[in-house]
């Protein structure tokens, strides 16, 4: 057989740089979807996909956004399977995608448990992480599932409010359904099909969910909540400012729970909370959100 290429989706660009990254290493060609507003709203991680030899490949259908993008590279996989390797970028999918990225993933909770238990001889109260498709949050979960004193706590995108379209919240408003080969909750219009979503973070922004997520909250293991917009902003300016970390819009919902949760708890509480990628693509956006211009703040002469 010839050389195979590597092809996957992405929402914010993360998992696509990842993707890049690892075929110039073994030397795979490689394509990555991405709906073409996020092209534009994330276009530092286009440029790093890029420059690292992938073809980004824009996609104007629909919402332009990471459904669509899924959708492009399903229907070119799906067309010659033979010629690509799929690499999905969440828990999602037919199986056995959401097992493989939930298993590879799981690496991440299973450092924080040994971590935490080095640094502060015991487990967490609780464990914070940010659910799009969901694989961030299953990678952090995972490790913790059999610790029943660990809460753990997956923060959705709320958005700019609940009615259909402003928020893309699959858990707390989803409906059964089919969506990309799974059974799961689906953000729905009123003739069933998905519906439209919105969030500050172009990997949230997605109408499913990953089935293991459905399953978890059913069996009352992990609780899902949702932050907004707003909450979601202010949450990313202050990590920056307190600790000198720009962390991913994405990753700045679980933040936020985390501000709002740690005022009501006692003060010897630990929470974690799973920082699932770096800002650096969404500073423009956030400057552009903020009317922070790229000036400086005064001028010597
Ligand atoms: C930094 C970051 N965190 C979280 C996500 C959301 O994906 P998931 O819910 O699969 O972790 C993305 C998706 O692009 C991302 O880029």
């Amino acid at each position: 057989m010839g050389k195979r290429t590597l092809i996957a989706e992405t929402g914010a660009g993360q998992h696509g740089v990842a993707l890049a990254t690892a075929a110039a290493l073994v030397g795979l060609e490689c394509e990555i979807h991405m709906g073409a507003v996020d092209v534009a709203k994330q276009h530092p991680n286009v440029v790093r996909m890029r420059l690292l030899g992938a073809k980004v490949v824009s996609v104007e259908a629909g919402q332009q956004t990471l459904k669509e993008a899924v959708d492009s590279a399903f229907g070119v996989y799906a067309a010659d399977p033979e010629r690509y390797l799929f690499a999905i970028g969440s828990v999602v999918g037919p199986a056995p995608f959401p097992d493989l990225v939930r298993d590879f993933q799981s690496v991440v909770g299973r450092e924080t448990r040994a971590q935490f238990l080095a640094a502060h001889g015991r487990l967490p109260d609780a464990v914070i992480a940010s659910v799009g498709g969901g694989s961030n949050a299953m990678g952090a979960f995972t490790a913790y599932l059999e610790d029943p004193g660990v809460r753990l706590i997956g923060v959705e995108p709320g958005g700019q409010g609940d009615e259909p379209g402003q928020h893309a919240a699959t858990m707390t408003f989803g409906r059964p359904g089919m969506l990309h080969g799974m059974e799961t909750l689906v953000l729905q219009d009123e003739a069933g099909d998905p519906g439209e979503v919105h969030s500050i973070a172009s990997g949230l922004d997605y109408p499913g969910v990953g089935p293991q997520h459905v399953h978890l909250r059913d069996a009352g293991r992990v609780e899902y909540v949702k932050e907004g917009d707003d909450a979601v902003l202010d949450a990313f300016q202050r990590l920056s400012r307190t600790e000198g970390i720009i962390p991913a819009l994405e990753s700045a919902h679980a933040l936020a729970r985390a501000i709002r949760l740690a005022p009501t708890l006692p003060a010897e509480t630990n929470l974690l909370v799973n920082l699932s990628g770096r800002g650096d693509k969404d500073i423009d956006y956030v400057a552009e959100k903020l009317g922070m211009s790229g000036e400086a703040d005064e001028v010597v002469r």
